[in-house]
């Protein structure tokens, strides 16, 4: 793993990271730093947290973390080495063609050539007379051959062996086909194809390369493995964060976005001249996907069933795309159907009349507020006011509740000042719950740091003091000699902050500057997370030199306690020792 350091420095440079972040967050400066609100988890209060000094980012809710090329990575869903090139590229510094280790990439490639590969293989086996029965079903749904091909769609056979049989013919190696997860490995030890008499969706991604597939069951058929199989997350592949028809809507989304929830709905709308709509792939709608259609549109519409369940997620989902700043619009499919079904009954016409007719998101909430409630009481009537007058205090902009209070004053016959009061005691009161969360979570972070160091348990008091020693290196590399002598790296309790101490050690050793691109290509995501938060903390305090040397202490003698607690047989004189050793070293550093 060697692009050279300059290089490195010189992308890193170029792409400097507040201006790399803004591209995709909103952020705000907070004294010598920048806030915004976090783009890989949903959150309405900003705890991501950009420190340009150290040119790395934190966040204090999910724990993401690390430079500008990790930041890349995670946005864009690629590989360490991949965001260097992207941004290498952006920016236009040149890379060396060879020389560096890119397995991962490799591997990537052969995942990427193994499913277009298989998309070619079960599209021609729909096209063959052998996949009749499934060219039948897709046109008997009413899709044309120019859709069908259009979208690649193609026919697993009824076969245990037939795909993998094709791509050894090929060339592809087993291990391979198992890592693109097209085939399965059974408990008896042998191999078989995942998709077997089904129809086949190749997804395709942003750059058009086919990332995954996702096979319906024949109607009737299934009982084994469920109406749908889907590629399960892969090097190149990541469910939550990849949206079907997303490399079709992106070329025709400058208005707006229409999401619906199954890929059929997706093809069917394509074909009566919505191109501009995409699917989540079989999971809750995430806010990975808001992010990933917010780089792409300014407006959502929702058109989700009209059933319970279909209103839930219209909840979930318009407040996670509002939380990425777009806007978001609902259309009710009326009589409970999918969007597939109601094009094919009544035509694209009528569909393009109900996108006409789609309320904004605070509409729909307002309307469905009223829900079971009889508003021809007066008893109901304030439950329903209550109720709308929460959903008008959860909206920002004060224009926007202004009009809204104004219509239910005029419907339902309150005054002004009343309404209005209400709704402002509930933004008050929604105000103070989240500014009470905020401070709970920053005295109980919601990611706590075992979820990164899974050995804290051993001794939660020598983990404590290798975190702050960590920290001092980390401001003050100078220190890390003095450090080196008194402590070596085998005496580090956890495993983690071993690994960290050594990569300080070896990296100033070689006389290369400690920057978080030194960590950023050999830990994972989360522990890099940790280390800029360390970095940018005030663990070290002021009196760093002193800081250092009691945590060395600390250090030391819990590595003592804990080799004294695992020799469990050792005798009670041993056991002596070693803490006679222990007063004796607290005596001497004083
Ligand atoms: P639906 O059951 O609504 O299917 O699931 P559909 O897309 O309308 O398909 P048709 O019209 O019956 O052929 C909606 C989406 O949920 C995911 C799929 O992505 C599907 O398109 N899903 C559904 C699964 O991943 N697994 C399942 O077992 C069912
Ligand atoms: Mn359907």
């Amino acid at each position: 793993m060697a692009i050279p350091e300059d290089i490195i420095n010189e992308i890193k440079y170029r792409n400097d990271i507040e201006t790399t972040i803004s591209q995709y967050v909103n952020l705000k400066r907070r004294g010598k730093n920048l806030v915004g609100l976090c783009p890989f988890h949903s959150e309405k209060t900003p705890s991501f947290t950009v420190y340009p000094e150290s040119a790395s980012f934190y966040c204090f809710g999910c724990g993401a973390g690390g430079d500008v090329f990790s930041f890349t990575s995670l946005m864009e869903n690629l590989d360490y080495i991949e965001s260097i090139k992207l941004l290498a590229e952006k920016s236009g510094v040149a890379l060396p063609q060879d020389g560096y280790d890119d397995s991962m990439q490799r591997l990537k490639n052969t995942v990427y050539d193994i499913n277009r590969e298989t998309a070619r293989f079960f599209h021609n086996y729909l096209m063959s007379p052998d996949g009749k029965w499934a060219l039948d079903y897709l046109t008997g749904r009413g899709l044309t051959v120019s859709t069908i091909k259009h979208f690649g769609l193609g026919a697993a056979p009824d076969s245990w062996d037939a795909l993998i049989n094709h791509l050894k013919s090929k060339g592809f190696t087993i291990s391979d086909m198992l890592t693109a997860n097209v085939i399965g490995k059974s408990q008896k030890g042998t191999y078989y194809d995942r998709f077997r008499k089904r129809v086949m969706f190749p997804i395709i991604n942003i750059r058009g390369n086919v990332v995954a597939f996702s096979g319906r069951a024949m109607p009737g058929e299934d009982k084994a493995g469920g109406k749908y199989v889907n590629t399960a997350d892969t090097p190149v592949y990541k469910k939550s964060a990849n949206l079907f028809g997303i490399n079709f809507a992106k070329n025709h989304c400058s208005e707006q976005i229409i999401l619906v929830e199954g890929n059929m709905d997706v093809i069917s709308l394509h074909q009566a001249g919505f191109p501009n709509t995409v699917a989540p792939l079989g999971t809750a709608f995430t806010s990975e996907q808001a992010n990933l259609l917010a780089r792409y549109t300014k407006e959502i519409v929702l058109t989700l069933d009209s059933d319970a369940a279909g209103q839930k997620a219209v909840k979930r989902a318009s407040q996670m795309l509002e939380n990425t700043g777009l806007s978001v619009m609902v259309v009710l499919i009326p009589d409970g159907k999918d969007p597939d079904e109601f094009i094919k009954k009544n035509g694209p016409e009528r569909f393009r009349a109900l996108l006409k007719g789609a309320v904004s998101d605070i509409e729909y909430k307002l309307l469905s507020a009223a829900g079971d409630i009889d508003i021809n009481t007066d008893d109901g009537r304030l439950k329903y006011l209550a109720e709308a007058a929460a959903v008008i205090a959860n909206e920002a902009d004060i224009m926007t509740r202004d009009i809204y209070i104004g219509r239910l004053c005029d419907k339902y016959g309150v005054s002004r000042t009343a309404l209005t009061a209400k709704v402002d005691e509930l933004r008050r009161r929604n105000k103070r719950a989240e500014q009470k969360k905020e401070i709970s979570d920053i005295i109980r972070p919601p990611l706590t740091k075992d979820d990164i160091n899974p050995e804290r348990r051993r001794s939660p008091k020598g983990t404590a003091a290798e975190e702050t020693l960590l920290a001092v290196l980390l401001q003050h590399p100078d220190f890390y000699t003095e450090a080196k002598e008194k402590l070596p790296p085998d005496k580090m309790i956890t495993s983690l902050n071993r690994r960290i101490y050594e990569i300080i050690i070896e990296t100033l050793d070689s006389g290369r500057q400690l920057d978080i691109s030194v960590f950023a290509q050999r830990l994972m995501p989360a522990e890099i997370g940790f280390l800029v938060s360390l970095q940018n903390g005030d663990k070290a305090g002021k009196n760093a030199k002193t800081v250092l040397k009691d945590c060395i202490e600390v250090i030391l003698e819990e590595d003592i306690i804990l080799n004294a607690n695992n020799k469990a047989e050792s005798s009670v004189d041993d056991w002596a020792k070693d803490l006679k050793n222990i007063i004796e070293r607290k005596s001497k550093g004083n």
